[in-house]
């Protein structure tokens, strides 16, 4: 039977539109499920936007806007158009405006209310609009909210809808204590265990309508509306189809991955869970996440990203300067994948002419042309195992597949692709493939022993054909130019799967190297079109 794997990114405020922070989360989320997908999983890949915030408000307020529907409508369709022109190849793009969430949204808090965990009390306390969180007096820096000093705090005395989250403060520790997967990385969990044990208190889960204009309406209290956090954990359900697609539910749910940022980590790892084994009670089916990794947060050089510093890039203008495999490469490449990181263009720029088109594109370049004039435009044999004149083998790819696998299980995408580069204990990678073209110097070569020519281009061709694979998830485009060079379809040959595709000995001697279509353009000369 096969395997499924649902993996889900937050649900984005839509007061802007997405920037580089947010596309970085969805580039390794795609990563992700591209990778199942060629294992042969059944994949359901969401994403989306969180549209009952009162941040979306305000940046409607600010564009002289009052039609909150209407701008909800345009914004999502910004977000929604943006992550297509990235190739973010999700399933579902949720809206928490649709008829269906709210469904969901309201079946749970009946849910919740049936286990006792909703009652009434009043809130007085400061709200941070920028986090969309009551924030304790502990968390405030010089009397403001350390995330967003330039905003002000409201100050809230209102009737509000408790949920009785300290009722969970036992199971959730233990649950996070006996299943070490749940949260990664490890530093992480230690932040969340902290927080569970000394400050998880009974969260306010709704604020007074007549305060805001958009937000769910509290089942049997229309004075009421639900807090923007309880409703957007939920669109993960809702996305299962939890409330109305029974059979759906039963396939997808739990979630093998929430994806987030450091930022969000607390919502995700205290209350969702909380909130889910209050459901729990009603609706035996409702297990917890398997696993919430949070990545690191990168600055843009040096400076946190912020609209008002003007450093927001827009994820499209670097597409259009560097392709959106570079973008992909450097950002996944750059950036240790849970820690902290730095985004610099002149970095971008280094690692596409260095590691993109001087030892990937290079190697390929020269690889295919000199099998092409050698071997009339064909792919050479391999009839001797010499192995001076073998660069990989069999148990090369395997090894450095195997290397891959185990990084990418552990979501470490730099570490993926410097094994790629770099290869293990200093063989079977891109670097040492171009070493060895220097060292067996086959252009020389080739007067004296042509059959020996033969085994190296061989050797280096399979090679590449096992490391486009190995690199599909990671580089899309490349990866299927790279095989079409090699006259490999990848539509036709992806149902095998990634492990037998990566397997060494796929190309057949003497079929015809079609004509090679560059992967790395010079910079400026990047083909918009394609
Ligand atoms: N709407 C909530 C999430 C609800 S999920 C049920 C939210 N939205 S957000 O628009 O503020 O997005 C936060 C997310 O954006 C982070 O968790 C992260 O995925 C991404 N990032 C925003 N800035 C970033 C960086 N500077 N660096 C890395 N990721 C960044 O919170």
């Amino acid at each position: 039977m096969k395997k499924k794997y649902y993996i889900t990114t937050p649900i984005y405020y839509v007061n802007a539109a997405p920037h580089i922070g947010h596309t970085y989360t969805n580039m390794a989320a795609d990563t992700l499920a591209r990778y199942h997908r060629l294992l042969g999983d059944d994949v359901l890949f969401s994403v989306g936007v969180d549209e009952n915030s009162q941040k979306n408000v305000e940046a409607m307020e600010k564009a002289g806007e009052t039609d909150i529907a209407v701008f909800l409508d345009r914004m999502a369709g910004v977000w929604k158009d943006t992550w297509n022109d990235l190739d973010i190849t999700y399933d579902r793009f949720i809206r928490t405006t649709e008829p269906v969430h709210h469904e969901a949204v309201e079946d749970f808090w009946e849910a919740a209310k049936e286990s006792g965990d909703i009652y009434e009390g009043e809130y007085e306390g400061r709200y941070c609009v920028g986090c969309e969180a009551f924030k304790t007096d502990q968390e405030l820096e010089n009397d403001r909210c350390p995330l967003h000093p330039n905003k002000d705090l409201q100050n809230v005395k209102e009737k509000n809808y408790f949920f009785r989250a300290s009722a969970y403060r036992e199971a959730v520790l233990n649950h996070i204590e006996e299943n070490p997967e749940f949260i990664q990385p490890e530093s992480r969990r230690n932040e969340v265990i902290n927080y569970v044990r000394d400050h998880f208190e009974d969260f306010s889960i709704s604020r007074e309508a007549k305060y805001l204009k958009v937000g769910i309406p509290v089942p049997g209290d229309d004075s009421q509306r639900i807090y923007v956090w309880f409703d957007a954990l939920i669109n993960y359900l809702t996305v299962a189809g939890f409330g109305a697609d029974k059979e759906a539910f039963n396939t997808w749910w739990p979630a093998n991955l929430h994806l987030v940022g450091k930022d969000i980590i607390k919502f995700h790892c205290a209350l969702w869970p909380a909130m889910l084994l209050s459901v729990a009670k009603q609706r035996k089916d409702l297990t917890l996440p398997k696993k919430v990794f949070a990545h690191g947060f990168f600055t843009v050089n040096g400076q946190k990203i912020s609209k008002s510093l003007g450093n927001a890039i827009d994820p499209r203008d670097l597409v259009a300067e560097y392709g959106k495999d570079a973008v992909r490469y450097f950002l996944l490449r750059e950036i240790a994948f849970g820690e902290d990181g730095n985004f610099s263009e002149d970095r971008l720029r280094e690692r596409y002419e260095h590691d993109l088109m001087n030892t990937l594109g290079n190697l390929v370049h020269r690889a295919i042309s000199m099998s092409r004039k050698y071997f009339d435009g064909k792919i050479p044999s391999s009839i001797s195992h010499d192995k001076k004149y073998t660069f990989a083998d069999h148990h090369g790819v395997e090894k450095l597949k195997k290397h891959v696998d185990a990084h990418l299980e552990e979501l470490r995408f730099d570490r993926a692709l410097s094994v790629i580069w770099n290869g293990v204990d200093g063989k079977f990678g891109l670097v040492q493939a171009n070493q060895f073209i220097d060292e067996t110097a086959p252009f020389k070569l080739v007067k004296e022993d042509k059959e020996a020519v033969g085994v190296i281009l061989y050797s280096l061709l399979e090679y590449l054909r096992c490391i486009a694979w190995l690199l599909a998830p990671f580089m899309p485009e490349a990866s299927i130019t790279l095989l079409q060079n090699l006259g490999v379809d990848f539509e036709t040959e992806k149902e095998k799967g990634l492990d037998a595709n990566a397997e060494w000995g796929g190309l057949a001697p003497h079929t015809d190297l079609p004509e090679p279509k560059i992967l790395f353009p010079r910079l400026g000369e990047v083909d918009l079109e394609s």
